[in-house]
């Protein structure tokens, strides 16, 4: 077997795969459990060889050290999509932010930001010679097709995951041979609030209907409603612990999907060890590039595609804050207004955005008459449908701009309304009560 002498020959240790990133190179990292730690760990032991080093990546779990006070002198960092590890780099002004749609961050990296080196952890190689790259294929797969330098972290807990996951030996430059666990993403427990989010959201979901879900208590707790439905599909950027169960209920069984029928097709995964036993070679679990499974055209070709996102924010006139609070970078748009349009151009789709009516211990309104100064527009008024909160749903669509705000006024924390209220009555001098919904 050729590929066993072509792996040998690659085999390096960290330090030296590490020293052949370059001053002034752009490194992007696999992003979330794609991220190789054990390599990161060297290139920062390593970094008084470098200066001017760009880091660039999405959805950074773990320490993210390149992004500490101190590192600028030999990292600049440059996110695309912000956690907590890289909120603060970018905010305080040491690095910064490249707005982009996910679906088109391979374009991002190919054409605008063109990747010098790729870093990633990939699974063992194959009796052909294969990697899987895991958990993540989104802009990873595109980010190693294209870099100049390709390090992989061999690492023999990534599971290997099917579709267009696969590198092979031959794709690479420099292989790292270092076993640690897949870091692990654990959501919190469900609370009343988001048991009742959960709830109205399942009131729009149908039987057969396509799902896209984002991450954390809400989805999983619209999940725990889903128990007695037929035939859901699973088209979504990103999958959790919460949809293992109800893919091995056969609840979620993707037979009626119109495209990718017998699959659930997802860019990245990130959950405990559950999950990632769950997708280790496993057929019906399909992973492709973030340009495909987040192209909103094709999203929209499922018929009934049901996408269910986050948000911080939400206006009288249905403008949707995600990824910032005031002035402050939080996130980033990610797939939300990919799966929103997505969903809007499907036949029977629903564009849903749903959040706690309140934040900060209940002490902030999410539902406001104007933005905060400097907040980020994530989702335009046009492309959300459905808003959701603990107290009931606001159908946007089709609705003038009053009904909109007396619609989200009604779904506004209790606390909140007369004051809400108060603000309908200054800018449209009327009250949303004279209006019949
Ligand atoms: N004003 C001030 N603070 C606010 C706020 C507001 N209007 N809304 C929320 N916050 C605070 C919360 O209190 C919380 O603070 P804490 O951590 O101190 O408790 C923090 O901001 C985060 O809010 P939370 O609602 O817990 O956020 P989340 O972790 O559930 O993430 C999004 C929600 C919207 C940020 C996240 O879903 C996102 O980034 N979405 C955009 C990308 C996307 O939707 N992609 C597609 C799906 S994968």
């Amino acid at each position: 077997m050729q590929w066993v002498t072509t792996y040998a020959e690659k085999v390096v240790s960290a330090s030296e795969a590490v020293s052949k990133i370059k001053s002034g190179n752009r490194v992007v990292i696999g992003s979330a459990t794609s991220a190789p730690e054990y390599l990161i760990k060297a290139m920062i032991a390593n970094k008084e060889q470098y200066e001017n080093v760009e880091i660039s990546n999405l959805v950074p779990l773990g320490k993210c050290e390149y992004a500490w006070e101190g590192m600028e002198k030999y990292f600049k960092y440059n996110g695309l999509f912000l956690s907590a590890g890289t909120r603060e780099v970018v905010n305080s002004g040491r690095g910064d932010f490249t707005p982009a749609y996910f679906h088109e961050v391979p374009k991002y990296y190919i054409e605008y930001l063109p990747v010098d080196v790729c870093l990633v952890q990939v699974s063992k190689a194959d009796q052909h010679g294969y990697f899987s790259l895991g958990g993540s294929v989104d802009y990873t797969k595109p980010a190693v097709d294209a870099a100049k330098l390709v390090i992989v972290q061999v690492n023999k807990y990534v599971p290997r995951t099917h579709g267009d996951s696969f590198i092979h030996v031959s794709d690479v430059d420099y292989i790292v041979e270092y076993d640690e666990p897949m870091p692990e993403y654990k959501s919190g427990a469900i609370t009343e609030v988001e048991e009742a989010i959960g709830k109205n959201i399942a009131s729009l979901i149908e039987d057969g209907d396509t799902l896209q879900l984002g991450i954390g208590t809400i989805p999983d707790a619209t999940l725990t409603f889903m128990k007695g439905y037929k035939n859901l599909g699973l088209h979504s950027e990103m999958i959790s612990d919460g949809v293992v169960d109800l893919i091995k209920q056969g609840v979620i069984n993707n037979k009626v999907k119109s495209i990718n029928r017998g699959k659930s097709l997802i860019t990245f995964f990130m959950g405990t060890q559950k999950l990632y036993d769950f997708v280790n070679d496993n057929p019906g679990i399909e992973m492709r590039p973030v340009s495909y499974v987040n192209n909103p055209y094709i999203i929209s070709q499922n018929d009934h595609m049901t996408a269910i996102n986050s948000c911080l924010q939400v206006d009288m006139v249905g403008q949707v804050v995600s990824e910032s609070i005031g002035t402050k970078q939080y996130s980033g748009v990610g797939g939300q207004v990919d799966y929103m349009r997505g969903a809007n151009m499907s036949k029977g789709g629903k564009a849903i955005i749903a959040m706690p009516s309140t934040a900060s211990k209940g002490k902030i309104s999410r539902i406001v008459s104007v933005l905060d100064q400097g907040a980020i527009v994530t989702t335009n008024r046009n492309d959300v449908n459905y808003v959701v909160t603990e107290y009931g749903i606001a159908k946007l669509k089709g609705k003038t701009i009053r009904d909109r705000a007396k619609a989200l006024i009604e779904i506004a924390h209790p606390d909140f309304r007369a004051q809400l209220e108060e603000e309908f009555y200054n800018r449209y001098k009327s009250s949303s009560k004279d209006i019949n919904l």
